[in-house]
């Protein structure tokens, strides 16, 4: 940084012009001019929160490059808070899904190679998470609690619940899918102005969709597994904003019969979160890379 940078930095927190002057060595007239220059408000210093975001993983589904680029990224950006957007775990065997293969289930074993392996992979990214983790529970995870619910003589596995077995840990928030009868809080309230949900619905276009619902709120959103971002201005205030940055999961899911190609894409997100506003970088992954929001360039 050069004497009329750090001058700069100086005057916008406040100190005097003989104050900068003393500090940078720059002569008073030259502190003057510069103190003239347009000034920003700094609302909070270095005090945003730092969030990051792991999209869909499908945890049995997932891409094993794509999430260790995520977990490299993690690791170097440092968040204060962690939001897993939903659909950690495939659930498969539970699945009611039409598209499903005759052959998905051979093998499946849904204690040890999705929630066991899942809970493992919580516990590194709780190592590399300052203050808190946050589960959002998305539609495939709530499958073994559908399939409980409706199988007889299955209410016994009820320790086995992702919702129970998962959340045996410290500074950590699982958060439901569905409200359900006790009035769950379905979706994770980063700041009054920002939420992050598992997702409102996946039609093309999941963007506009999503802050037609929201209203006057913006939104960051999982689920659809594709890359999305708009912003809109509002009457009066705003702009809301929606975004999604894919997913971590295979782009040609399991259950596709033909291996027909999708438009999903691979990424995680990250946002700073002031007291009155907000970024959010989706951060695409591509080619084997992705660079964060400072230049850093990962690759697993
Ligand atoms: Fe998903």
């Amino acid at each position: 940084m050069d004497a009329e940078q750090a001058a700069r930095k100086l005057l916008i927190e406040g100190k005097s012009i003989r104050a900068v002057q003393r500090a940078t060595g720059l002569t008073y007239y030259r502190v003057r001019q510069l103190s003239a220059l347009p000034r920003f408000q700094v609302v909070t210093k270095h005090n945003a929160r730092r969030v990051f975001g792991y999209t869909d993983i499908h945890w049995s589904d997932r891409d094993e490059h794509a999430l260790a680029i995520a977990q490299h990224a993690q690791g170097i950006f440092a968040p204060d808070v962690t939001v897993l957007g939903g659909d950690l775990l495939n659930c498969t065997a539970f699945s009611r899904h039409p598209k499903r293969k005759l052959d998905h289930d051979e093998g499946y074993d849904y204690l040890e190679s999705e929630l066991k392996p899942a809970n493992r992979f919580l516990d590194e990214v709780q190592r590399w998470t300052r203050d808190e983790t946050v589960l959002l529970e998305g539609n495939h995870d709530e499958w073994f609690e559908r399939w409980i619910r409706n199988t007889e003589g299955a209410m016994g596995l009820q320790s086995l619940l992702p919702s129970r077995y998962l959340c045996q840990r410290d500074a950590f928030r699982y958060v439901s899918f569905s409200p359900g009868r006790d009035k769950r809080q379905c979706n994770y309230q980063l700041a009054p102005f920002l939420v992050a949900t598992h997702g409102w619905c996946a039609p093309k276009y999941a963007a506009q969709h999503h802050l037609d619902r929201a209203k006057d709120i913006s939104i960051i959103f999982h689920h659809t597994h594709r890359f999305d971002d708009r912003a809109v201005p509002l009457f009066r205030g705003g702009p809301i904003r929606a975004t999604s940055a894919g997913c971590l999961c295979k782009r040609i899911p399991m259950y596709a019969h033909n291996g027909s190609p999708t438009d999903w894409t691979h990424g995680f997100w990250v946002a700073f979160v002031g007291r009155q506003s907000f970024t959010v970088y989706p951060v695409l992954i591509a080619n084997g890379s992705a660079v964060l929001p400072d230049g850093t360039e990962v690759r697993a």
